[in-house]
């Protein structure tokens, strides 16, 4: 039984880009055209109403605009989504609330007007300063154009920002890997996340693999340079992906990690909600098509899905996400988010212990640095029901 639901966080999805990039399998369109926003945050306003009675009293700690690329949106349209926001929820004093940026969006007086409206983080999508990586993953912005939308931000007052840099790229090899960094370094940003490029199904680069990818090593070798330099010059890990400055983690990918409740609204955007009266989680998705979405955005029509979440694959989900954690988690946190006692995952817990994936110290589970590497043996040893 679950006793009081967990921290709850707001996804808002905007579904669309100036042009698709061949990696992406996020649901993003390209734009014909400038996207209807005006009607799609009347939209987003009415998928909140109907989502609302799911969490009626519970303060939002975090607000989250992912996209797509929600800096297409104008400043006007993200300040009346959030005036309507905070006129239907209690968003938490201090509330984060970031913004996803594509720099080949940035112009003067959009950031002063995105700060004006409430937002207090970005989160930059550089992917790389060499500008022949950046062709090749089909960028709409060179490196001087990321550089200046960064500046461009700062100048307007932000001073928590994230830069995404993906590495293993075509044809990058480990100094130009290195290099990435040094660049987004000098931007003074509070957090880097740095991926690993990955060819994921349904998208151009998996039908059509780019040529001179780096081979496993060269990728690792990238990796643990880089995470060598994050950390000399103090990014904290706390995630497989992200690093940060002291006490700049991001909240609202925190709460995912430690299996938090958040709504989603927007196209195609997932929810989770636990309910405290039942100690049931569900699961909603909405319409993924923006041509759908706002069409039935407010009716039941725009439910993709609800699914509930039963207790015997409460177990895999939660490990999907804590374990990405450096820190790991509290078996009391597990208890308190899953409503499985502990004994549930105790053997399993320690048949990873035996294998030297997990450190189990009292109350605290971390992943070892071995169990980091194999996260995905490690998270299927709790596919299985308890026996
Ligand atoms: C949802 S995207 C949004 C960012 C924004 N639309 C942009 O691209 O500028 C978030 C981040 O995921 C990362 N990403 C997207 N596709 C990826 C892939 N196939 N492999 C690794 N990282 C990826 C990129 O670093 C990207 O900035
Ligand atoms: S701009 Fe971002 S969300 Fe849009 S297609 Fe490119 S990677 Fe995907």
């Amino acid at each position: 039984m679950i006793a009081s639901p967990p921290p709850l966080s707001l996804y808002v999805h905007v579904p669309w880009c100036v042009r698709k990039c061949p990696y992406c399998d996020f649901n993003s369109h390209q734009a014909k055209g400038e996207p209807p926003f005006a009607d799609y945050v009347d939209a987003l306003l009415r998928d909140l109403d109907q989502d609302l009675p799911m969490v009626w009293g519970r303060p939002v700690q975090s607000v989250f605009f992912g996209g797509g690329t929600p800096s297409l949106m104008p400043p006007e349209q993200i300040d009346r989504f959030l005036q309507g926001a905070s006129a239907r929820l209690q968003l938490v004093p201090g509330c984060e609330i970031t913004l996803e940026t594509n720099p080949g969006t940035a112009e003067h007086g959009r950031f002063e007007g995105y700060l004006a409206a409430g937002v207090n983080r970005l989160s930059f999508g550089i992917q790389s300063f060499d500008d022949g990586c950046l062709r090749r993953l089909g960028r709409i912005h060179d490196s001087r154009e990321a550089e200046a939308a960064v500046k461009l931000a700062t100048d307007a007052g932000f001073d928590n920002f994230n830069l995404d840099l993906m590495y293993a790229l075509p044809g990058q090899d480990l100094d130009m890997a290195v290099h990435d960094l040094e660049r987004a370094f000098a931007l003074g940003p509070s957090h880097v996340s740095h991926y690993q490029l990955t060819l994921e199904p349904n998208t151009l680069f998996a039908a059509r693999p780019p040529a001179c990818l780096p081979d496993d090593d060269l990728a690792w070798d990238m990796q643990e340079h880089c995470q060598a330099l994050l950390a000399e010059r103090g990014f904290e890990q706390y995630e497989v992906s992200a690093y940060a400055r002291a006490g700049r983690q991001c909240r609202h990918n925190l709460n995912y990690w430690a299996y938090g409740d958040y709504l989603g609204i927007g196209a195609g955007a997932h929810g989770k909600v636990t309910f405290g009266h039942d100690g049931s989680i569900l699961r909603r998705w909405k319409q993924r098509h923006p041509a759908r979405y706002l069409a039935s955005a407010g009716t039941p029509a725009n439910i993709g899905g609800d699914d509930r979440v039963a207790p015997a694959q409460r177990a895999f989900e939660f490990m999907l996400n804590a374990l990405r954690l450096v820190e790991g988690f509290g078996l009391d946190t597990f208890e308190l988010r899953t409503g499985l006692p502990r004994t549930t995952i105790q053997p399993r817990l320690e048949a990873a212990s035996a294998r030297g994936w997990l450190e189990i110290a009292g109350d605290r589970v971390r992943p070892t640095p071995l169990g980091r590497r194999f996260t995905n043996d490690v998270v299927s040893l709790f596919l299985a029901p308890p026996a």
